[in-house]
């Protein structure tokens, strides 16, 4: 299955198939120069699949984890690209979760101001979410994500086999992310995930719809200027949580927490079955007033008020303006459960 992703800059392809990492130089020009970035916790295979099928591969591992998201690593990249000569024509390829993307990307669009770029991602995440819309980015000075940049990858490859190796902690994680889409844009997908067991086929069907549900986002709205906000549900406090909680919960496992308060009662008790069903907790066991601290620091702030995406109906949306006080009863009804 293929899908094609229109940007200002042209046009990519998602290459979604079973043992497709053996097949990448079908989709890819890999006869010139080729960096492959990865990260510690991928499994070595993989990167050595991709180089097996290079003319000229180069290898760059670092250390896996959020903590090697930053300059340092991305400079690493491109001392490996210049110390190999690598030019404006050769390429470079990311095998790995969304931090290896991220920073990969962030790398070609910078070196000598952006060479081909090919993502192969490995997490859930990074496969549903992070691997498509071009954002790239390191973090700094404790903030996330803070310096980067729009680029669009050359094609990307999607292999779902590859997921095998990952903890089901990890698959959990990137399931937020679907049911978060699902939640906002496709009620089917909901309901999918409401009551499907998990199989290879289920899996295979749950990375192409949501892959098809950001493609028509991030196609109407590149730069997040609008449509685009739809997959920030969650996220507000989603991050508030994130902030008090890290290391101890993955970001899917924040959004996932972040999504039950921002909608209507009937929603809420099918979304808290759907996250339970897939092992996403749903109990808080911190105080609101602690969250609703750290959100009046959130981007989407605007003096008392905050914009927040709420669901009054699975695979419905509303981006509501609302006022502090809103926002904390909200947040209060589900902490209170
Ligand atoms: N660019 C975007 O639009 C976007 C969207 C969402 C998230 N992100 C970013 O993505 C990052 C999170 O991505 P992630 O959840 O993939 O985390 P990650 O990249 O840290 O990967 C999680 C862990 O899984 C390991 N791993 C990767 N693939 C594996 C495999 N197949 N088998 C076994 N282990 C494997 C990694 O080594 C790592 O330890 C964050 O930095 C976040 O900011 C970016």
């Amino acid at each position: 299955m293929t899908l094609h992703v229109k940007t200002s800059q042209g046009t990519y392809d998602i290459w979604i198939q079973r043992g497709a990492l053996h097949r990448a130089g079908e989709v890819f020009n890999l006869s010139r120069k080729v960096l492959i970035v990865t990260d510690s916790g991928v499994p070595e295979d993989y990167a050595m699949t991709i180089a097996s099928q290079c003319d000229d591969a180069v290898l760059f591992v670092f250390e896996q984890g959020e903590s090697s998201k930053t300059l340092t690593t991305y400079s690493g990249i491109l001392e490996a690209l210049t110390m190999n000569a690598f030019t404006r024509t050769d390429c470079v390829v990311a095998v790995g979760g969304g931090v290896v993307g991220d920073m990969t990307g962030f790398a070609a669009a910078t070196y000598m101001r952006g060479i081909d770029f090919y993502n192969i991602p490995t997490t859930l995440l990074s496969q549903v979410d992070s691997s498509i819309g071009g954002k790239t980015a390191v973090d700094f000075m404790g903030y996330k994500n803070l310096v980067g940049a729009f680029y669009q990858p050359r094609g990307v490859l999607i292999d779902p086999q590859v997921l095998e190796t990952l903890t089901p902690r990890h698959i959990t994680n990137g399931l937020a992310e679907v049911i978060k889409m699902a939640a906002t844009c496709d009620e089917e997908l909901f309901h999918l995930l409401e009551a499907a067991e998990f199989s290879e086929s289920v899996l295979d069907e749950v990375i192409i719809r949501a892959l098809q549900i950001k493609k028509q986002v991030v196609e109407a709205d590149e730069r997040e200027s609008g449509l685009r906000k739809v997959l920030n549900y969650g996220h507000t406090l989603g991050h508030a949580i994130e902030s008090i909680t890290t290391p101890s919960l993955f970001h899917g496992e924040c959004v996932a927490l972040g999504m039950l308060p921002m909608c209507a009662p009937a929603v809420r008790d099918r979304l808290k079955h759907t996250l339970e069903r897939w092992g996403l907790p749903t109990e808080f066991s911190f105080k609101s007033e602690q969250l609703i601290q750290v959100c009046r620091h959130d981007k989407k702030t605007a003096g008392d008020t905050i914009s927040v995406v709420f669901v009054p109906e699975i695979g419905y949306y509303d981006i509501k303006q609302m006022s502090f006080g809103e926002f904390e009863d909200l947040v209060r009804e589900v902490t209170q459960l």
